[in-house]
């Protein structure tokens, strides 16, 4: 993909224990994300999803191959990056506001306090949370401990968004409420986005282009399918809109399948086209209102 905002090019995983080289995790896994897009990378446990996710946060080295986000190679962790993982690594020991206030002043530390504290008061705004400014992230509910989090990660207004099965410990409920807050967000702020799930309904609702992994013989990008579903998607709506069911069947097919061992059903001819994944995967039908765009001016100076 040309116009590629993140780059994922022949990565290689082998974690190495004590006594001995284990089997690679991820072998020759490319994907490419476009700005302004939200990717989701669904395969079954233990594919190495969150392995990828890690390489791309700069967490974890790859063996070989390459991570570029914005042409830029990731070689560590940074601030361009916002993590949010299912158990929050939310600071139990600060306040809501001061969990945010962190990130703040770690990603502009020549910022005053009054600077920080407003900066962090919008993001917090924004998720439903200035009730709970003086709580401590122990005292909130699950699904307020995941807001804080993207609260937290949106703040350093990162070029890319990172997510590892945010939502995977929440009540259906509650998990739909952020979803749909999360899809708000990233049309608000053209958010670009790399989602990790397991869940076939989450994918199908977030992504603009779902990655699909398998685990055998090792963990690596199957298909690139793009959602070509209206992107007018809510999650307690998403199952009446047209081609969903047809996307769904192939999708549960193909992850199914993968844990089996057996090759993925042929996609129905009313859902999303699959294409290879080195193809060009920008859907520019489903994203009219969302490539090539920038944030929004008033979302921070330094963005
Ligand atoms: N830090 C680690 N050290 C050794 N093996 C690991 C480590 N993290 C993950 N693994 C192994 O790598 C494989 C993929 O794990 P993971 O990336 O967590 O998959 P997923 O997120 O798809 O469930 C699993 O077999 C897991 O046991
Ligand atoms: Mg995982």
């Amino acid at each position: 993909m040309r116009d590629a905002f993140l780059r994922v090019e022949g990565v290689r995983k082998a974690y190495r224990s004590q006594k001995s080289q284990s089997p690679p995790v991820l072998v020759g896994v490319d994907l490419s994300v476009a700005r302004g897009q939200i990717a989701c990378v669904l395969g079954p446990s233990g594919c190495g999803k969150s392995t990828l996710l890690k390489i791309v946060a700069g967490l974890e080295p790859p063996d070989a191959g390459v991570v570029l986000v914005d042409e830029r190679e990731v070689r560590g962790p940074g601030l361009d990056r916002g993590v949010v993982f299912q158990d929050h690594a939310l600071f139990p020991w600060l306040s809501v506001l001061d969990n945010v206030r962190f990130a703040v002043k770690s990603r502009w530390p020549d910022w005053d306090r009054a600077r920080v504290h407003i900066h962090s008061l919008k993001y917090l705004g924004l998720v439903g949370l200035l009730s709970v400014l003086d709580a401590r992230p122990a005292q909130l509910s699950g699904g307020m401990r995941q807001r804080v989090g993207v609260a937290r990660a949106l703040a350093i207004e990162p070029k890319i968004l990172l997510l590892d099965e945010p939502f995977g410990a929440l009540d259906p409920r509650t998990r739909a409420g952020l979803q749909d807050e999360l899809l708000d967000l990233c049309a608000t702020f053209k958010q670009t986005v790399l989602l990790i799930t397991h869940d076939v309904d989450e994918a199908i609702l977030l992504a603009d282009t779902i990655f699909l992994m398998h685990s055998a013989p090792a963990g690596s990008v199957v298909e690139a399918i793009p959602v070509g579903l209206a992107r007018t998607r809510r999650a307690a709506s998403l199952h009446r809109q047209v081609g969903y069911a047809a996307l769904r069947h192939r999708l549960l097919d193909a992850i199914l399948g993968a844990t089996e061992g057996r090759e993925p059903a042929p996609m129905p001819e009313a859902a999303g086209r699959v294409v290879p994944f080195s193809a060009d995967t920008t859907n520019k039908e489903a994203n009219h209102d969302k490539t090539g765009s920038d944030r929004p001016h008033y979302r921070g100076e330094t963005s």
